[in-house]
């Protein structure tokens, strides 16, 4: 039993540049846990709050408050704490802070703390990261599919166009490797197709190429010509995964894509998303309506749940409730798990095994803004059977996720890559 010595915050920053808390967590055998909270730009409304000190300093955007939190009142009350025992530690820390968004010590301080515990308690456990969390939970560990994002938009790219992420899946790989070597091949050759049409303008936050296309759909043509342009035929090995991210342009049932002038209502959005289907290899799908749209995402599930994933993020802000009032409601068949909506590790896993209960997809998920830190990389592989979005295939804050994928492969074996797994009963498993 290692127990904590000392909690201690420190400013550093993110990859859009913006400061961020790291926590390190140090056991009283001089063992170090250590981790960097991520932040959101298109933010559920009912996630964790990220807690930033206003006023005109760094745009308002510092972070000393969430320092205080962590410095303060969380390393007291943690210290002589078990770090094994990561229910009690997230415990502790919520029963400090009252509040329903953990606004009183920020989400980006408590995040930033539970997964330093984590980690100090893997490294005092001689243990990889992956392999304790496998271990702690009970789960069989497996190398997660990515989806990969190729163009940006929405928020990460100055809403140049409406959807917020145009990505990649490759349930036809054999191996995470694999994965990644396909990717790339995507990658390159869409940003060569977009150049060749003068359509190029750089890359967005996540590090997929900042696209100057005219309609959302020629995303979508240009998508398919990259990955016939990589040598993969689209809808084999090869699928389309979108993030709609619909909350960011349109609320109360009223959406307006601003790219091509045209304001629909819920059903004329979901009439549109289903067109693309029908057009396009989409295997998977999340947000396709607002967060606030309960009767569109219903709908949107009776009529396509038994052939997409339908993925709820800022539906279900990584909340164990939300999935299960989302289950019994037939709303969404998977859920984005991003640890910094929920604020806590054990919150985070709780809403990983509501959606296996609820026999759901379970997406482990980067943020916007990132940074080093490689802690879902190994938490989508020690639940297991999952999936990871991490972004796109260039920028550090992104490639060292999924490195850290490759190094993980070497310790547990290729043959242990979920694969299509997670497609199961789609039309690319009947296909
Ligand atoms: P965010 O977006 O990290 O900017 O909130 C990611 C997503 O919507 O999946
Ligand atoms: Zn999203």
């Amino acid at each position: 039993m290692s127990l904590i010595k000392s909690i201690n915050a420190r400013r550093v920053w993110d990859s859009r540049g913006n400061p961020t808390v790291e926590v390190d967590v140090i056991l009283e055998n001089g063992v170090l846990g250590r981790a960097i909270a991520p932040a959101g730009a298109s933010r559920g409304t009912r996630e964790a709050i990220d807690l930033r000190d206003g006023g005109p300093k760094l745009r308002g955007k510092d972070i000393q408050n969430a320092l205080a939190s962590v410095n303060g009142p969380i390393a007291s009350a943690l210290r002589g704490m078990d770090a094994s025992d990561q229910a009690e530690v997230d415990a502790a820390i919520l029963a400090l802070d009252a509040s329903a968004l953990k606004e009183t010590l920020g989400g980006n301080a408590t995040v930033a703390t539970s997964l330093a515990v984590l980690h100090a308690a893997a490294t005092d456990a001689r243990k990889p990261l992956w392999r304790h969390v496998a271990d702690h939970y009970n789960c069989t560990p497996s190398l997660p599919l990515p989806e990969i994002q190729i163009f940006g938009g929405g928020a990460h790219a100055g809403r140049r166009v409406d959807i917020q992420d145009f990505m990649v899946v490759v349930p036809g790989a054999f191996s995470f490797d694999e994965v990644m070597e396909i990717t790339s091949e995507i990658y390159f050759a869409a940003g060569d197709i977009m150049a060749q049409r003068g359509k190029l303008a750089g890359v967005a936050d996540e590090g997929g190429w900042w696209p100057m296309f005219d309609s959302n759909e020629e995303a979508l043509e240009t998508l398919v010509a990259a990955i016939e342009k990589a040598g993969e035929t689209p809808g084999k090995n090869v699928a389309i995964s979108l993030d709609i991210a619909a909350s960011e342009f349109g609320s109360n049932g009223k959406y307006r894509l601003a790219l091509e002038d045209r304001e629909m209502d819920s059903g004329a959005l979901i009439d549109m998303l289903g067109r693309w289907m029908d057009a396009y290899p989409i295997l998977s799908i999340e947000d396709p309506v607002g967060e606030d749209d309960r009767d569109g995402m219903i709908e949107f599930t009776r009529r396509f749940g038994d052939h997409v994933q339908i993925i709820g993020d800022d539906y279900l802000v990584t909340n164990a409730n939300l999935v299960k009032e989302a289950s019994s409601d037939a709303a969404c068949n998977a859920v984005l798990i991003k640890v910094n909506q929920a604020g806590t590790v054990s919150e985070s896993v709780e809403t990983f095994m509501a959606a296996q209960a609820a026999g759901w997809g379970a997406i482990v998920s980067a943020r916007s803004g990132e940074s080093e830190d490689t802690s879902i990389s190994h938490l989508s592989t020690g639940l297991g059977g999952g999936q990871l979005k991490v972004g796109s295939f260039q920028r550090s804050e992104r490639m060292v996720k999924w490195n850290e994928c490759l190094r993980i492969q070497d310790e547990l074996g290729a043959h242990s890559f979920v694969g299509g797994a997670p497609f199961k009963g789609t039309w690319w498993d009947r296909a």
